[in-house]
């Protein structure tokens, strides 16, 4: 039940794709002045150290961040995100990566409230101690809450259970972000009842899904499942950096937004052409932006990898499914166009320049959830304190305007 574990993950593409969607969408939500609550249903350890065990030992984040962090040429929509990786990293090595709870503490405001759930007991430990740390680093450096009651509560529990309990938020204004390691086939359903069952209870929220694109058959019809959820509107990103190939690793990611900021697909597409350059490895890199409403069933786009809208195209009333002559719906498998694995990116773009959609869908992969690695043989990253913590040279240098905001424990 427990053999997921994020630090084999952390950092990678997916992690970057979902990560920019969560900052954007944070930095949304700080334009009014009603505070909001973040709900994080599957946390994490909170943060992970890219350096040391689990993470060292897939190094996928060579396929995410490691190649993003640096770049002088980022987008300015991306950059916010990069920022709370450098601020992470002070000393230069690419050492830490945030997951979504520090992420989000670190976008939110002083006034928005955290609600943090996360089953594994060794990440809730570790995502408790890694929050405990940072407020004994925040109170050292004098910083004072300045709001009453809890502002981050975490709980080691279900957080599909949980959150209806939360909602709606006593602001009526909240960004949930549902991220469960579809190892389980049935998180793909627990997802959209929990969702449906959500919109219920709390219609104008924001709610942000992220999901592997897979072979398996619920991974493939789950952004179709999602579009007929009744809310206002859909967005729906997805992210593919090569052709699936034999080993079975995670090419492809998508993150589905219902009710998502009119903000948020014109950053998408200005910084998606971005990261499929980056990114991608070799002619099947593409992204995929698409949008509608579940009432309408109408106003659907697709952006090619550079960017220009399709001709808008019309789905069946009450089908929030999308289909383009010669393009397979999303979530359906296609046959990727034979693409030898050049590895280089100037291969990729050319490819998938015309037509972002081909073989974007496709997967060889054999693994049904996040793939690789995730049964570690201890339970704990090294790098906690007990392992010899942070070296000092490497924290954080520290307040930005809300305050230090940097992690001694990792995972
Ligand atoms: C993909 S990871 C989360 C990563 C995190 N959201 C981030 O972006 O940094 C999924 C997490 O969900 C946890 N988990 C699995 N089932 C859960 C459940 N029913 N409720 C809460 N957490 C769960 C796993 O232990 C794992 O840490």
């Amino acid at each position: 039940m427990f053999s997921y574990r994020h630090a084999f993950h952390a950092g990678n593409h997916a992690d970057v794709l979902k990560h920019f969607v969560l900052v954007q969408l944070l930095e949304y939500l700080n334009q009014k002045d009603t505070p909001y609550t973040y709900i994080d249903t599957h946390s994490g350890a909170g943060v992970y150290t890219l350096d040391e065990k689990f993470a060292a030992k897939t190094a996928e984040y060579t396929t995410g961040i490691g190649k993003l962090w640096t770049r002088d040429d980022i987008p300015a929509p991306l950059q916010a995100f990069a920022d709370i990786i450098h601020e992470m990293n002070p000393s230069g090595k690419l050492r830490y990566y945030p997951g979504s709870p520090f992420i989000a503490e670190r976008v939110a405001r002083d006034e928005d409230r955290l609600r943090l759930f996360e089953m594994h007991p060794a990440d809730a430990k570790l995502l408790a101690d890694n929050f405990r740390e940072l407020d004994a680093h925040k109170a050292a450096q004098g910083y004072r809450p300045t709001v009453r009651g809890k502002r981050v509560i975490i709980e080691r529990s279900d957080g599909f259970a949980s959150l209806k309990a939360l909602l709606p938020p006593p602001s009526r204004r909240a960004l949930v972000l549902i991220d469960p390691p579809y190892e389980d086939k049935n998180d793909y359903r627990y997802v959209a009842d929990m969702l449906k069952d959500s919109l219920g209870r709390f219609p104008a929220g924001v709610y942000a899904v992220w999901y592997p694109i897979l072979q398996r058959i619920e991974s493939r019809q789950f952004a179709d499942k999602l579009k007929r959820l009744p809310c206002k509107e859909w967005l729906n990103v997805s992210l593919t950096t090569r052709t699936p190939g034999p080993d079975g690793a995670l090419h492809s990611s998508g993150m589905f937004i219902l009710n998502p900021p009119y903000t948020l697909e014109p950053l998408l597409r200005e910084v998606m052409p971005y990261l499929v350059q980056l990114l991608g490895t070799d002619a099947g890199a593409t992204f995929v932006i698409q949008k509608g409403a579940p009432v309408t069933g109408a106003a659907h786009e697709r952006f090619t990898a550079e960017g220009k809208a399709r001709t808008p195209v019309h789905s069946p009333i009450g089908k929030g499914s999308l289909r383009v002559r010669g393009q397979a719906p999303a979530g359906e498998e296609r046959k990727p166009a034979s693409a030898p694995n050049t590895g280089t990116r100037s291969g990729s773009r050319a490819a998938s320049g015309g037509d972002a959609t081909t073989g974007a869908r496709a997967d060889a992969g054999r693994r049904t959830s996040r793939p690789a690695g995730d049964r570690p043989a201890g339970d704990r990253p090294a790098n906690s304190r007990a392992a010899g913590g942070r070296p000092s040279g490497d924290r954080p240098a520290g307040a930005g305007a809300r305050g230090p905001a940097k992690p001694r424990r990792s995972s």
